[in-house]
């Protein structure tokens, strides 16, 4: 098992990294759609599956980004509502019908029990305290409500894992110093996902913060992960 270390993670002040995903914003969703060869649509969907929400149910989307895990979810007929602290993430919202709000997933502008599902993707991992984030999410929750969060995860096969994670600390960062516009943001990537804790660690957070019947499922062999839990 990995240590859960990424609370030691360099950079992770919240400022920097909403100030990093303001940087990148205007490419986000292509970059993100070539750098993960399309599967991230697969994903959302897996995502929105996994909530299994009913029309008129309130579900929060966590680090919404542009919105296009929001518009996703808006499909089941919920009222789904985005929350991200970069303010050019949201400016290049593609879809205007889904509410987008600029807030601190730390100190969500919500009160107790206010959702029946709250929800995120690839946006757990950068919030600057894992465990405050996890409880501010269960106060939102109502009772009984879910939780299902999308990340970055291990790959199971251990040939695929060492493969995946010479990419990860070594390619990337080469490759992003060469040709991306701001390779410092894919340096953070590589950080970031390697200092993340497995799937069997971070089941354990969300067991600690206080959440029932915790579950994941691995998508691309594990590579990312969902996990889910109940409040
Ligand atoms: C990798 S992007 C993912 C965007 C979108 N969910 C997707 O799947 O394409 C992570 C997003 O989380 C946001 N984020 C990170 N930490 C946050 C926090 N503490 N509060 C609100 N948003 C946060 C970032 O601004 C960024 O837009």
């Amino acid at each position: 098992m990995i240590e859960a270390n990424e609370a030691n993670t360099p950079r992770k002040e919240p400022g920097r990294v909403a100030a990093m995903f303001d940087r990148v914003a205007p490419g986000y969703d292509r970059t993100n759609t070539v750098m993960v060869a399309g599967q991230d649509k697969r994903w959302r969907k897996a995502t929105r599956e996994a909530l299994s929400l009913q029309p008129g149910e309130r579900c929060l989307d966590l680090g919404a980004g542009t919105g296009v895990s929001t518009a996703e979810l808006a499909k089941s007929g919920a009222d789904v509502v985005g929350v991200d602290f970069s303010l050019e993430m949201l400016k290049h919202h593609k879809d205007r019908q889904v509410p987008l709000v600029n807030a601190d997933a730390l100190h969500l502008p919500f009160a107790d029990d206010a959702f029946n599902a709250v929800t995120g993707s690839f946006f757990i991992r950068n919030v600057v305290d894992l465990d405050a984030c996890l409880a501010e999410i269960r106060r939102v929750l109502a009772p009984g409500g879910r939780m299902v969060l999308c990340e970055v995860s291990q790959p199971v096969w251990k040939p695929y894992r060492k493969a995946h994670g010479v990419f990860v600390k070594h390619v990337l960062p080469k490759v992003a110093s060469r040709v991306a516009s701001d390779p410092e943001a894919y340096k953070y990537l590589s950080e970031t996902t390697m200092a993340w804790p497995d799937q069997a660690a971070f089941a354990d957070r969300i067991v600690k913060a206080g959440f029932r019947k915790v579950a994941w499922r691995n998508l691309a062999g594990g590579a990312v992960a969902m996990h889910r839990g109940f409040k």
